[in-house]
């Protein structure tokens, strides 16, 4: 009896340490992760020296398989998901989507040595095709692309992920896989102190995209009803994120560049971004030190860096790494920046650093990561 009641004790502090909010965010990236999306599916997690280079790399099976959506051509790629936020780090834990079995994986991070990675399991999910995971203390919310599309959450601990509530179903006619040319899910975010869910769908010739909003209340249960609205003249919200302190977003909008959300007021942009020279900006982030946006592009080498909120276009500078423009991302405590990209030269995935701190920003290294390809797909660093 006493036994049992230590590992009740232990297992419930655990589950605390875990759910409570993640360490400072301060620290440069030691690790940075992305999936390979094939079938089978893995985790490439590659070390981070704190110079910005990349060290060694590690693959991780998630247990589950990888998708792409369907374009005139096939297979679409790179791009398979079409979203934003497919591989997330929370804390110690990394959670992946896995587009093609239908279930998500979550991984514990050995601190010390953050690309060994645990599977703690592989648990399904109740929507077609998952592209994109949010996750705020002890819940998690997974957005469909595919048949059914939508949203829905489970609760998870350390010691796994339980059962998805009943999806929040759009209507878009949507397929498994999902084809390309319709509607489609892309991102899904906690903002506003994490007190809303943010779900974008980025629209097609047929039908304009829109953001979803859903309350969320002081347990973490996130509202079964959401508020739809899409922000005049745009159509393609897709990746999306939270700027800290505020109910504002800042979101990837690939017909114009971007804008900047209020999501508790979503019919109207507060700012709407128009990126000169844009081709495919579909991924958002913000400098930490002192908050602006960045909005690199997939079509483009150059990275637009924006004014928070206001929206002005600061600057924009253009890489000489070689790569064909960078996709999915992230923006370390000290504003290195880290890249899942491609080159013109092959099909193998790369990440990309680069030292955005200053106004000066100076490409840092750009590794290939054998063994991978297009498919390659979400971006997660830790911490
Ligand atoms: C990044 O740039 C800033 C400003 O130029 C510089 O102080 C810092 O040392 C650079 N960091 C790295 C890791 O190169
Ligand atoms: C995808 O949708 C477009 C537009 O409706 C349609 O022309 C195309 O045939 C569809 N592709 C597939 C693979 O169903
Ligand atoms: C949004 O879609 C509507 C019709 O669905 C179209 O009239 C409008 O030009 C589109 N706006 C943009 C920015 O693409
Ligand atoms: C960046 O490169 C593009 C061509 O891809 C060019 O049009 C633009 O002028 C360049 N911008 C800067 C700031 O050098
Ligand atoms: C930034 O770059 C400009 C132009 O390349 C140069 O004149 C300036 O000295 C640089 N500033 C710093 C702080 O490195």
């Amino acid at each position: 009896m006493v036994q049992f009641k230590t590992l009740l004790g232990s297992a419930a502090a655990l589950a605390l340490s875990a759910t409570a909010s993640p360490l400072p965010f301060q620290d440069g990236a030691k690790a940075v992760y992305f999936q390979t999306n094939k079938s089978p599916n893995q985790i490439a997690a590659v070390a981070v020296h704190s110079s910005g280079k990349l060290g060694k790399y590690t693959f991780h099976p998630t247990g589950g398989k990888g998708g792409a959506e369907v374009s005139a051509t096939g297979p679409n790629a790179p791009d398979a998901l079409g979203s934003q936020h497919s591989v997330v780090v929370y804390g110690d834990y990394l959670f992946t989507v896995n587009a093609g079995s239908n279930d998500v994986s979550l991984f514990s991070i050995a601190c010390e040595n953050p690309t060994d990675l645990k599977l703690v399991g592989t648990y399904p999910v109740n929507g077609g095709f998952p592209n994109t995971v949010a996750v705020k203390g002890d819940h998690v919310c997974v957005g469909y692309a595919g048949s059914p599309s939508g949203v829905s959450c489970a609760e998870w601990s350390p010691l796994g992920v339980g059962k998805f509530d009943t999806i929040r179903e759009f209507d878009l006619h949507q397929s498994n896989p999902p084809n390309a040319s319709l509607i489609l899910v892309s991102d899904a975010v906690f903002v506003e102190d994490e007190s809303r869910l943010l779900v974008t769908a980025r629209g097609s010739a047929e039908s304009p995209g829109f953001v979803a909003t859903y309350d969320v209340d002081w347990a973490g249960q996130v509202s079964g009803k959401g508020e739809i609205s899409t922000p005049a003249g745009l159509n393609a919200s897709f990746g999306a994120v939270p700027i800290p302190r505020t109910q504002l977003a800042f979101v990837a909008e690939p017909e114009v560049g971007g804008y900047i959300l209020d999501v508790a007021s979503p019919s109207k942009p507060i700012a709407t971004v128009t990126v000169p020279g844009q081709k495919a900006i579909c991924w958002s982030a913000l400098t930490h030190k002192s908050v602006t946006g960045i909005f690199p592009d997939a079509g483009t080498n150059t990275i637009t860096q924006v004014e928070i909120p206001c929206g002005r276009v600061i600057q924009q500078w253009n890489s000489t790494n070689g790569n064909s423009g960078q996709l999915d991302f992230s923006i370390d405590a000290t504003d290195k920046f880290f890249a899942l990209a491609f080159s013109p030269k092959d099909s193998q995935a790369r990440v990309a650093s680069i030292n955005l701190s200053g106004n000066n920003f100076t490409d840092i290294d750009n590794k290939v990561i054998a063994g991978t390809d297009m498919n390659s797909q979400g971006f997660a660093i830790y911490p």
